[in-house]
């Protein structure tokens, strides 16, 4: 039975939820009552105990070989698309094709999103990393340095250019006050696994890459599902590329 049935006026198209933080995105939304549809790889990758819920609809695709009129029709009715894609973390996954995953997937929601002129803007929060910098005052704190160092990445390491990339589209492209797309860029320091504990949120970069902080993956989980289900934490975030890391052991 449905812990939430108020909750199931949410829909939720998710990407990358095989992932190790889209699994745990995917189990906490079904957790709060969220509706969710799933376009995966394969369903045999996906978190345990989730096969079945009423509140879950797989679809079984590359995403990046779906059709504009399949991604509209996968967007359609959803008020919310998460996207916890990011290339697998070997050889092939970082340095073979696709080259760019993250941005084709987030500009073609946008497309959708655009052509079926939602009444209210339909959210895209991204799964993204504090080597993504937001040109201006709130990453003051990345240095020149810094900065020649992560556009260095972003030259030699597709993914760096690909998460990059996704973002500038976002906040250069569709910008902050779309009537029919909204947005959050979601950026994770060094990922690490735990249950969901204490977190803080920044408006931009705190650390230095040569001293990162821990960002565990369940908490980056239960900000997007607040994102989703929590309207003050959407209106505080939204046009927002918040840096989430864990809050500091007492
Ligand atoms: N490592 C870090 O410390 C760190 C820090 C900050 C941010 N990040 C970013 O966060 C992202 C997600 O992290 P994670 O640990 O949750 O990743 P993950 O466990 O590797 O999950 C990646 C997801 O993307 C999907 N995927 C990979 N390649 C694909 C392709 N070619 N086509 C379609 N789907 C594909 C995977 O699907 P399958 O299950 O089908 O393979 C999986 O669902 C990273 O990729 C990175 O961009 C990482």
């Amino acid at each position: 039975m449905n812990p939430n049935p108020a909750r199931e006026e949410h829909l939720v198209l998710m990407l990358g939820g095989t992932g190790r933080t889209g699994g745990r995105v995917l189990k906490q939304l079904l957790d709060r009552g969220v509706r969710v549809r799933a376009i995966v790889r394969s369903a045999g990758r996906l978190p345990e105990g989730v096969a079945g819920n009423p509140l879950l609809t797989v679809t079984e695709a590359e995403p990046l070989s779906l059709s504009a009129e399949e991604m509209l029709e996968q967007v359609r009715g959803c008020d919310a698309i998460i996207s916890c894609l990011g290339h697998t973390n070997d050889l092939k996954g970082v340095f073979g094709a696709p080259h760019e995953l993250v941005t084709p997937m987030v500009e073609r929601a946008c497309a959708a999103a655009v052509a079926l002129q939602p009444t209210e803007p339909i959210r895209i929060i991204l799964m993204s990393t504090v080597s993504v910098y937001r040109p201006g005052a709130l990453d003051a704190r990345r240095g020149g340095v810094e900065r020649a160092l992560t556009g260095l990445l972003r030259a030699l390491v597709p993914p760096a250019k690909d998460n990059q990339d996704a973002a500038d589209f976002l906040l250069e492209y569709v910008g902050t006050d779309s009537p029919f797309v909204g947005w959050v860029v979601i950026r994770p320091d060094t990922l690490v696994d735990s249950d969901v504990t204490e977190y803080a949120l920044h408006e931009g970069i705190v650390s230095s890459l040569a001293k990162p902080d821990d960002t565990s993956r369940a908490n980056v989980a239960h900000f997007m599902c607040d994102l989703v289900t929590e309207p003050s934490v959407w209106k505080a975030w939204r046009g927002g590329m918040p840096v989430i890391v864990n809050a500091a052991k007492a």
